[in-house]
């Protein structure tokens, strides 16, 4: 271990250049491969910079070491940088222009035989999230969690610079609704007695605001305990702002700002000026409030031409106010009796009661499972109507509008996807606004808000709300908006309620009785009366801005150790059992369903723990 002690690094591996030529450096690094020539050995060096080719005499007693190399071992080199000869330049690497000709060369400390090659693409994925940390050592990782550093300090330079302050907001907190299941932490000194982790800071910011901070940030982590999905994790990250004195148009603004600096800086792309939709053309051009405009395939309204057609379905589902609509799938006339089945599986799925579709034939005439109840000119109008040229086919689907709208954007995502319609070269951002500011929720039978309950009705509800006037709920507009990229959520906001009166209305609205609202947000409620200004923000999703400036479709591919989506650790294996003495501690004892779900994973796992 002599050599770290008397050399330091000068270099990366990745950064080294013709510029080099000539010069001593000194690396360090992990064996990414070796190859043996006999009289001369070559290895390649890995740093997280990257990787440089160094070439070591085993023969010589300073470089010695290189008989003995295996993959992943640590490494010390001393070296001289030269230029490789013409025709053995690898233009694959940044570093392939030149090589080290090591001069010493030591082993920092060995390496058992990984479970697999740091950058082999063919490793399942469960095998790479148990050694997590070899799988970070891949460039592709390495350069994520890079991304993700430069966009942390890209936004808290840019807000900083526009008088924004970063203040800290606690993770032991009480429950912030966002809309998904809490996480608990039992209290050891207030027994029976629990915190919940933040699902946003949303409460705290506002509390900020009251307190006259005006402009505040933080890279806030938040946890949800909610169904996981590609882009969802149990814990992440958000780029959390608020503003006092300020309207929708400003927080837009500034955070278009933002965006045109995130992706000029990481992408070197300049952004034009994002346009912008209402919920309501989301829904009916794409069936989705986070549509993906990289594509057309929009969905269009059949109701004229099919009212009154005589087939029952669609004459029932227009009788109750439901919806007949419809996209065309570019050559979908080529699609087989199995590829129709699959998509009605799929729009059953999405909640849709079944799949009607057209195609045109060679003949110029129309096949369709309801063609007995169309005349051929209806289908050819239907045909039309969505789109379809010769070649493509029709999919239609009658339903409310809710189900129908998820039936037709799964579909039609799902065959811009597979058909290669998407134009990945390009990111398309768009801002949705004027949500509804409540949805009704047929289980729980009441109504829920859409956001979060402290998001502002626009202005022309604010008497509705308060007045509790409940015909008017369903329509009623949240001063709510969205930044949507590529089909993604990115981030979402609203101006807020800042008058107790306006407040407690929407509580009583979500259906909680005073008790309650004191209960859960007495605290937010007073403070409002003590002179609340008028503020309002936005929280971008963190993980997910990354992995959309990285292009990989899985937020666990930006986040350094995520979770499964079962929300478990398969590096550290956790959750686990815990001891005994310690949930006694805290107040908590398992119940006989607990108790049992135990047993059967430690039949799983192996008992891990015998003391507990
Ligand atoms: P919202 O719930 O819309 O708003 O969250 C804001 C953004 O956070 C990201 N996000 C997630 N990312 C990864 N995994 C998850 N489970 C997850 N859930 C949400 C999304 C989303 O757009 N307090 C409000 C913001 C505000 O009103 O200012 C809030 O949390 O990208
Ligand atoms: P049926 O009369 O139920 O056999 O349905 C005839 C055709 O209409 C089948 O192809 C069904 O998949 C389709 N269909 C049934 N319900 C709907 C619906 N709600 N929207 C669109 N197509 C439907």
């Amino acid at each position: 271990m002599k050599f770290v002690k008397e050399l330091k690094r000068t270099e990366y591996c990745g950064n080294l250049n013709s510029k080099l030529v000539g010069q001593k450096v000194v690396l360090m690094g992990w064996v990414d491969s070796r190859r043996d020539h006999g009289s001369l050995v070559f290895i390649d060096l890995r740093d997280r910079e990257g990787i440089v080719q160094v070439v070591l005499d085993p023969n010589k007693a300073e470089t010695a070491a290189s008989k003995n190399l295996r993959g992943e071992f640590v490494l010390a080199v001393e070296g001289i940088v030269r230029a490789r000869p013409d025709g053995m330049k690898n233009t694959k690497i940044k570093t392939g222009e030149v090589e080290v000709e090591a001069v010493r060369c030591e082993i920092l400390n060995e390496a058992a035989v990984p479970p697999f090659q740091v950058d082999d693409k063919n490793v399942n994925e469960t095998l790479r999230l148990k050694y997590r940390y070899l799988d970070l050592r891949s460039p592709r990782l390495t350069n994520h969690l890079i991304t993700r550093h430069k966009v942390a300090q890209l936004v808290r330079k840019f807000l900083s610079d526009n008088g924004f302050l970063e203040v800290e907001t606690p993770i032991l907190f009480k429950s912030t609704p966002e809309g998904a299941r809490d996480y608990l932490v039992p209290s050891r000194v207030n027994q029976g007695t629990f915190y919940a982790l933040p699902q946003s800071p949303q409460i705290l910011k506002q509390l900020l605001m009251v307190s006259g901070y005006d402009r505040y940030f933080q890279i806030a982590r938040c946890f949800r305990d909610e169904d996981l999905r590609a882009d969802r994790q149990p814990e992440f990250s958000q780029i959390d702002m608020e503003m006092s004195f300020i309207d929708q148009e400003d927080i837009m603004q500034l955070n278009e700002n933002l965006l045109r600096t995130i992706w000029k800086e990481v992408k070197g792309v300049e952004v034009g000026k994002i346009p912008r939709m209402t919920y309501q053309e989301a829904m009916d051009r794409f069936g989705i409030d986070k549509p993906d405009t990289r594509f057309g395939m929009e969905i269009k309204d059949l109701k004229n031409v099919v009212a009154g057609s005589g087939f029952k379905v669609f004459d029932d589902v227009l009788a109750r106010n439901g919806i007949v609509r419809g996209i065309a799938v570019p050559k979908g006339g080529a699609f087989s009796r199995g590829q129709f089945d699959k998509l009605t599986d799929m729009a059953k799925r999405a909640g849709a009661k079944g799949l009607v579709w057209v195609k045109a034939e060679a003949d110029g005439t129309y096949s369709s499972p309801v063609s007995k109840f169309f005349s051929p000119e209806k289908l050819g109008e239907i045909f039309a109507t969505v789109g379809a040229k010769q070649g493509d086919c029709a999919l239609v689907i009658a339903d409310d509008f809710d189900p129908a709208c998820a039936a037709l954007s799964t579909m039609r995502l799902h065959l811009g996807k597979e058909l290669g319609l998407i134009d990945t070269s390009k990111d398309h951002f768009l801002w949705v606004v004027d949500f509804p500011a409540f949805e009704y929720n047929p289980d729980e039978k009441r109504w829920v808000s859409r956001h979060h309950p402290f998001t502002s009705p626009k202005d022309e509800f604010a008497q509705d709300l308060i007045d509790g006037n409940e015909s008017a709920y369903g329509s009623m507009l949240a001063k709510a908006y969205d930044l949507v990229c590529n089909g993604y959520e990115m981030g979402g906001g609203s101006i807020r309620i800042y008058r107790t009166e306006l407040q407690q209305a929407m509580f009583r609205l979500l259906g909680m009785g005073k008790e309650e609202q004191e209960m859960k947000f007495g605290f937010l409620l007073d403070a409002l009366k003590y002179g609340a200004p008028p503020h309002g923000g936005i929280a971008w999703g963190m993980d997910r801005l990354v992995m959309l400036l990285c292009g990989t479709d899985a937020i666990r591919e930006v986040i350094a150790f995520p979770k499964t989506a079962k929300a478990s650790c398969l590096m550290s294996d956790c959750p686990s059992e815990v001891n005994r003495d310690q949930l006694t501690e805290v107040g908590v004892k398992l119940t006989p369903l607990a108790e049992k779900a135990l047993e059967e994973q430690r039949k799983v796992h192996g008992s891990r723990d015998k003391e507990v």
